[in-house]
């Protein structure tokens, strides 16, 4: 049974017009691609027309100014009263203050070449490396005489390892402090004083941040009760004068507090002076310690006049016989000034020594022993050479190791303090650099997503908050004023 239909024959039974015949589908789309403009166009002059601009709005504000978004004047200032696509400095300054970078010759650029607007409730403050880089890739060009680096383009390309770690002149970055501390020694198990059981020390027992109280466990009450002679700004080096301030108020717990002998150490180091005494020297300045002494050594012979017979250690004749012992005796004054001047020979030349530099004082400062006993009967009878004190060396403690940049410790308080120091583990010397070079930021400071954010903006401050100036606020709360339109 052969079939007389062809597919040619099938083919001319459909109608080669039919797509410009209309259907009542095609009518409704026609009128709906005129009508929803139109719609759209009437929607926009009508939330025009009641002042409500948002429809002109090329996206979102930012978190920050999600309020002003139906404000568009406070940012677009209409001059000849119409409406100006570019955001004037005058209007973001009419709210709040942008300060300066640095003092420079060289143009700043427009507030909104940084803060971009209409991307959505993003952080405005997120300014992009390029925004940076238009000075920053060749800061020689418009600086000559800048002591930065010159070709930054973000922390990948051309950032500089941090000055606290660069060498100087071939010779490795040190750390300036005078305190000796061996971390190596104290980071494994280490007696308790010199007869104490052992102890695993803690980085925290020692550091802590500047806002968190310090921790006790080998502090000693004696030393932290008593008032000190030494100021901070002679312990301390001061900061780089041009340092960027934040504009946030500090926490506190963003660097370490400088590290107190009567927090940390004295717990295990004692400032003993002489078998007859349990307590202590003073943590002070040396010509302080030398009047306690002088003034202990006073009370003591005092109350105990007998000792002022002195047995001379046994000598030997050239046998090796040993021969009675030759005793002395003093005036109570001679005894104070031998007294002090053991103690101190102790004290100079081990004690403080351990922890500290001690020099000759230049003569200029040599204060003989007589003038603190002078208060004695028989000072003008002494006859011991005059001692004279030594000079300890400022502790020239560094407060801010990158003061160019705000580090925080408390954004990285879910990481050991290891991870970043690993050199405190190792370091023997107290001129080592303990702090993590910029490889080290780079592990998980880097683009992309499941790290850490790398733009310039998360480590630095870019405006002068300290030459920030007050604005008077111009604009009402939006609910006060819903009468006025
Ligand atoms: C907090 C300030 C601020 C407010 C409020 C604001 N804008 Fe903007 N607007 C900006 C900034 C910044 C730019 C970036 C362009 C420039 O200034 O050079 C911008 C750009 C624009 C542009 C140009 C297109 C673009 O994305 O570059 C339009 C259109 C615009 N805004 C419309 C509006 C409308 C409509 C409103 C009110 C609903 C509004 N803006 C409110 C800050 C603001
Ligand atoms: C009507 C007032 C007003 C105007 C105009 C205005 N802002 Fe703001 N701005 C605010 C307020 C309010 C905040 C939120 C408070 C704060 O963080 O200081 C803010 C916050 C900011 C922040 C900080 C955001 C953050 O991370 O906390 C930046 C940056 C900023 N504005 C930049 C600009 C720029 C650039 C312009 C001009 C295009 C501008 N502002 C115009 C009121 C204004
Ligand atoms: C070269 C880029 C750049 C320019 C230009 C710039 N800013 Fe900023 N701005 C930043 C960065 C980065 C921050 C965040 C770090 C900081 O606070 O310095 C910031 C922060 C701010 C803040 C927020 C402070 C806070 O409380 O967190 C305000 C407000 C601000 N800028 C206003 C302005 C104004 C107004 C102008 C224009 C006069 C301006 N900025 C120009 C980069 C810039
Ligand atoms: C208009 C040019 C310009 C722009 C844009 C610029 N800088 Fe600077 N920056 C300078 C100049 C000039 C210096 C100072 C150079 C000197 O004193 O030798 C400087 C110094 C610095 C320093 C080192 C000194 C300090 O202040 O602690 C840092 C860090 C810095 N800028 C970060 C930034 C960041 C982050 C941005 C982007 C948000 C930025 N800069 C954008 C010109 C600029
Ligand atoms: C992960 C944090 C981080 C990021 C991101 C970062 N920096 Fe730094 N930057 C630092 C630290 C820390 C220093 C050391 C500060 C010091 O020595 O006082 C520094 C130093 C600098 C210096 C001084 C350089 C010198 O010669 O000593 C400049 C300029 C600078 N940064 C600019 C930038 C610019 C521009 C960007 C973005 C392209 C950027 N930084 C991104 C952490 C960062
Ligand atoms: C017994 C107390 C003590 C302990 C425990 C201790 N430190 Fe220190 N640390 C100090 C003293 C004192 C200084 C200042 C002298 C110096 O620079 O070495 C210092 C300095 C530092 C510095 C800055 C100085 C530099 O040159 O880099 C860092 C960083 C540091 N310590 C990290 C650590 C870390 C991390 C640990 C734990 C693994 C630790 N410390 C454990 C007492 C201690
Ligand atoms: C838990 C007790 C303990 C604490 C706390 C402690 N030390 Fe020590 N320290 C010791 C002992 C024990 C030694 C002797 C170790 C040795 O020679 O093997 C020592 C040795 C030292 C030495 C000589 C290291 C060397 O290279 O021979 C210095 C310097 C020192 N400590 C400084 C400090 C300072 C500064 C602090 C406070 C910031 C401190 N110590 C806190 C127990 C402690
Ligand atoms: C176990 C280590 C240790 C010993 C031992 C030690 N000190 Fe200190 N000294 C410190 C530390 C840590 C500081 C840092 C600041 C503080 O504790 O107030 C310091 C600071 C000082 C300062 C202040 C320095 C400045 O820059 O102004 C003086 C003065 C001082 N010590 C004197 C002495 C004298 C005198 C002795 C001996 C009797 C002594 N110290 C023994 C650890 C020690
Ligand atoms: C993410 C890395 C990182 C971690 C984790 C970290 N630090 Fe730091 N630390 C730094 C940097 C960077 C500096 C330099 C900051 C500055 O002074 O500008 C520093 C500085 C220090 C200093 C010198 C004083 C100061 O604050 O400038 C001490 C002491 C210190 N750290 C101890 C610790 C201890 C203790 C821990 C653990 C509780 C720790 N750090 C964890 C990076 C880190
Ligand atoms: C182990 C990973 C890790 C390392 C290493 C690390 N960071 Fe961070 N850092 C973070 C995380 C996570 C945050 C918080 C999230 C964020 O802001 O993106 C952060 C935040 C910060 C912030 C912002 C703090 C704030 O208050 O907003 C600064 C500045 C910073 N890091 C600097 C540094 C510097 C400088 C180094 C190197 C010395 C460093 N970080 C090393 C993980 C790290």
């Amino acid at each position: 049974m052969a079939r007389t239909r062809t597919t040619k024959k099938l083919a001319q039974r459909i109608d080669l017009n039919y797509f410009k015949r209309p259907t009542p589908l095609k009518r409704a789309k026609f009128w709906l691609s005129l009508l929803l403009p139109l719609l759209g166009l009437v929607w926009i002059a009508w939330r025009g027309f009641s002042g409500d601009h948002r429809v002109y709005s090329s996206g979102r504000l930012s978190r920050a100014h999600a309020v002003l978004d139906k404000e568009c004047a406070a940012c677009h200032v209409r001059q000849t009263g119409a409406f100006s696509a570019r955001a004037e400095d005058n209007a973001c300054l009419g709210c709040h203050d942008g300060p300066i970078h640095h003092a420079s010759k060289s143009a700043t650029p427009d507030c909104a070449t940084c803060h971009t607007e209409h991307r959505g409730t993003i952080n405005i403050s997120a300014a992009t490396n390029q925004a940076c880089a238009e000075c920053h890739a060749d800061l020689k060009t418009s600086h000559p005489d800048t002591i930065y680096t010159s070709h930054i383009s973000s922390l990948e390309d051309g950032h500089p390892e941090f000055a606290a770690l660069r060498p100087v002149a071939g010779t490795p970055a040190s750390d300036p402090g005078t305190i000796k501390l061996n971390h190596a020694i104290h980071m494994k198990p280490i007696r308790r004083g010199p007869n104490g059981p052992l102890v695993n020390l803690e980085c925290g027992n020692c550091h802590r941040p500047i806002a968190v109280d310090a921790d006790l466990t080998y502090a000693d009450p004696k030393y932290r009760a008593a008032a000190v002679s030494y100021k901070d700004s002679e312990e301390f080096l001061p900061i780089h004068a041009e340092t960027l301030k934040t504009p946030k108020p500090v926490s506190g717990r963003e660097l370490m507090a400088p590290v107190k002998f009567a927090n940390a150490c004295a717990g295990c180091h004692s400032l003993a002076f002489d078998k007859r005494f349990d307590e202590g020297v003073p943590h002070d300045k040396p010509e302080l310690v030398n009047a306690f002494l002088v003034r202990k050594f006073q009370q003591y012979i005092a109350a105990h006049p007998g000792e002022v017979r002195v047995q001379r250690d046994p000598n030997r004749d050239l046998t090796g016989k040993t021969l009675p012992p030759q005793v002395r005796v003093l005036t109570p004054a001679q005894w104070v000034v031998e007294r002090t001047a053991d103690a101190e020979e102790l004290l100079w030349r081990k004690t403080c020594k351990q922890c500290h530099e001690l020099t000759p004082s230049p003569k200029s400062a040599q204060r003989p022993i007589r003038a603190a006993t002078a208060q004695g009967t028989d000072a003008q009878e002494v006859s011991a050479p005059l001692t004279e004190l030594p000079y300890l060396a400022p502790a020239g403690i560094t407060l801010e190791w990158m003061p160019h940049a705000k580090f925080d410790h408390d954004a990285h308080r879910g990481f050991t303090c290891v991870s970043c120091h690993p050199k405190a583990l190792t370091s023997t010397e107290s001129s080592d650099i303990l702090l993590p070079g910029i490889a080290t930021c780079k592990t998980c400071h880097a683009p992309g997503p499941g790290h850490a954010e790398s733009r310039c903006f998360e480590c630095h401050t870019y405006h002068d908050w300290s030459k920030r100036k007050e604005v008077t606020p111009r604009f009402t709360l939006p609910a006060l004023r819903t009468d006025g339109r």
